[in-house]
């Protein structure tokens, strides 16, 4: 494998991920989650998550540099999730990505956490299209991004005006008593259930929304539709079939991404879509959007669920691209910012 080897380092939110690469390819992936840890509390508990990446950071690093069989002196340089994402999450890998970058004499690249949710795809399906469309759907956002320099950013078309899809599934697992995090079980769940059951309806797309919301998502309205639904069944004294609300709710968040990701390609003319982030993982989310996307003759990648959902692989990903491109490092006062702009 031809490129430089860099080693990336992901605290965005509740997982403490540390990836290798060489160029475009995959050497190592570690990630350890403290997602047991906020499952009690039915959602990331910032401070719980910071103590956590301190306590897992140099054994992560540790089981990363082993798999990859390369020592922390090989690297060419260290990447890092300088945001957006959790204040104090991300300090530590910050922190830790600049002991290194010290210490080694290497580069430090801080990169955003968006952008290579996005570069991520190409150690799995090789060089990044680019002008390409991605749609970015997490615990955190929903976003439909242009991208036309993977290493300059991205460009934003739309977001959601409210929760993240992530969120809506989290909600929506929590009201049927299914646990945390939700998408994996209503997923699983789903599979056993009718998508026609239940009619929720889609969030900003009557012609009044369109107009003002175009590449603009909302799934606050679903969550409560779906609530009421349940609450009503529940007063009749019926029982609730969870999997048929699993899959109906299921079926109309994945019905409003894909209808927008394709819009919003088809606007500008894009005929490559990249979807990430972990709700990107959802079965039912792939198999919609490439039935649609072949019939409009426009390309989908996905990337496979393990490098869909936070992971350090992605950070060095876009690290490498970034070294590839002659990019400029950052300097060792490179800030941890929660609110980074994409
Ligand atoms: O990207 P991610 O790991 O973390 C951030 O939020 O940045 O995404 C986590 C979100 C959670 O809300 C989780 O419920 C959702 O991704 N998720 C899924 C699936 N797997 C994870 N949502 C739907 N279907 C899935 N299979
Ligand atoms: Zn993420």
């Amino acid at each position: 494998a031809a490129g430089p080897l860099v080693l990336g380092i992901e605290t965005s939110c509740d997982e403490t991920g540390v990836g290798v690469v060489r160029g475009r390819t995959l050497l190592a992936d570690a990630v350890a989650s403290s997602v047991d840890e906020h499952a009690r509390y039915g959602g990331v508990v910032p401070e719980v998550a910071s103590r956590a990446h301190l306590e897992a950071m140099v054994p992560t690093l540790e089981r990363a540099c082993e798999t990859a069989g390369i020592r922390l002196h090989d690297v060419d340089a260290v990447a890092v999730t300088a945001g957006p994402g959790l204040a104090g999450a991300l300090l530590v890998g910050v922190a830790a990505a600049k002991a290194l970058a010290l210490g080694l004499g290497k580069p430090l690249y801080g990169v955003n956490h968006l952008a290579s949710h996005v570069a991520v795809d190409q150690l799995q399906h090789g060089p990044l299209p680019e002008p390409c469309l991605a749609m970015l759907v997490s615990g955190g956002h929903s976003s439909l991004l242009r991208v036309t320099d993977v290493t300059r950013g991205v460009e934003p078309m739309g977001a959601t005006i409210d929760d993240a899809a992530g969120e809506a599934f989290d909600k929506v697992a929590r009201l049927l008593g299914l646990g945390f995090p939700g998408g994996p079980v209503i997923d699983r769940t789903a599979t056993s259930g009718s998508s026609i059951a239940i009619d929720f309806p889609r969030g900003l797309t009557s012609r009044r929304d369109l107009e003002r919301h175009r590449f603009d998502f909302s799934f606050s309205g679903l969550k409560t539709a779906v609530s009421r639904w349940v609450e009503a069944k529940q007063r009749a004294g019926e029982e609730v079939p969870v999997a048929d609300v699993a899959a109906s709710f299921q079926e109309a968040v994945c019905d409003v991404l894909v209808q927008k990701a394709l819009d919003a390609a088809s606007s500008e003319g894009i005929e490559d879509i990249v979807i990430g982030g972990g709700v990107a993982a959802n079965s039912r989310l792939r198999v919609l959007a490439e039935e649609r996307a072949e019939r409009l003759g426009i390309r989908v990648r996905v990337p496979r669920p393990g490098l869909c959902t936070d992971n350090g692989a992605m950070v060095a990903a876009l690290g490498a691209e970034m070294v590839a491109r002659g990019r400029t490092p950052s300097t060792l006062d490179l800030p941890a910012d929660s609110s980074q702009p994409i």
